[in-house]
């Protein structure tokens, strides 16, 4: 089973708060995703191969550590995981990046699929999958079976927020995701929201409520 790293550092859990508050506006909300973003990237990458390279400096010739094996792809679940891409990228600036586009039917909290582009060679990288957002679990599994079905074969899941279920859901659909979170959230209300949460993401990122 997929393992659950949840992030307690300092950083992240102050600028956590300030995003679930209801008076944090777009702008705010939006910097702080991708503040928060970049600080994940560092602990979820913290296992990622090195190798030794020779490198030599005004000084002298010294060994030192550059990332080895699968090279890296963002992929943001649209629309909200767009909030995280460039929190990813400006610490991985060589990652290509992909889109799966998916949408919560707000009748059925089913997941909608409305466009997927992924990089041509996904399916040798070591994919980042984020959306800010895990609440049934529905889109995030969709969002997993698709880059399944493009060959991808070493997914990492990164959420801001977590419920219970949606983790639950991940873990029994693809056992070998392992899933990285900023708050694991007490629970779904009946809407699907995740409580306490932090309201809709997409509408507040992108001031569309
Ligand atoms: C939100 C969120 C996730 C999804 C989570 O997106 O960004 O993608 O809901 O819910 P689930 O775990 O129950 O599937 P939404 O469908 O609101 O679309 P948006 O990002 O375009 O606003
Ligand atoms: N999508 C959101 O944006 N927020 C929730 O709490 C659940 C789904």
């Amino acid at each position: 089973m997929g393992n659950v790293h949840v992030f307690d550092h300092p950083l992240i859990q102050h600028k956590l708060s300030i995003m679930r508050d209801k008076k944090t506006g777009t702008k705010e909300f939006r910097e702080l995703l991708e503040e928060i973003s970049m600080l994940m990237v560092y602990e979820v990458t913290r296992d990622l191969p090195t190798e030794e390279v020779e490198v030599e400096t005004p000084i002298c010739k010294a060994t030192c550590r550059k990332l080895a094996g699968r090279k890296l792809a963002v992929v943001p679940i649209l629309r909200a995981g767009l909030g995280m891409v460039d929190g990813v990228v400006a610490m991985i600036p060589a990652a290509k990046i992909g889109h799966i586009g998916l949408y919560r039917d707000p009748e059925t909290h089913e997941p909608v699929e409305y466009y997927c582009k992924l990089p041509a060679d996904c399916n040798e990288r070591e994919i980042l999958l984020v959306d800010p957002m895990l609440a049934t679990g529905g889109s995030a599994s969709a969002a997993i079976g698709f880059l399944k079905q493009r060959g991808c074969t070493h997914i990492r899941l990164i959420d801001l927020i977590a419920a219970p279920e949606g983790v639950a859901r991940v873990q029994a659909d693809h056992p070998d995701v392992d899933i990285y979170v900023a708050g694991m959230d007490e629970r779904l209300n009946e809407h699907a929201y995740i409580v306490p949460g932090l309201g809709d993401a997409g509408d507040r990122l992108f001031g569309t409520k």
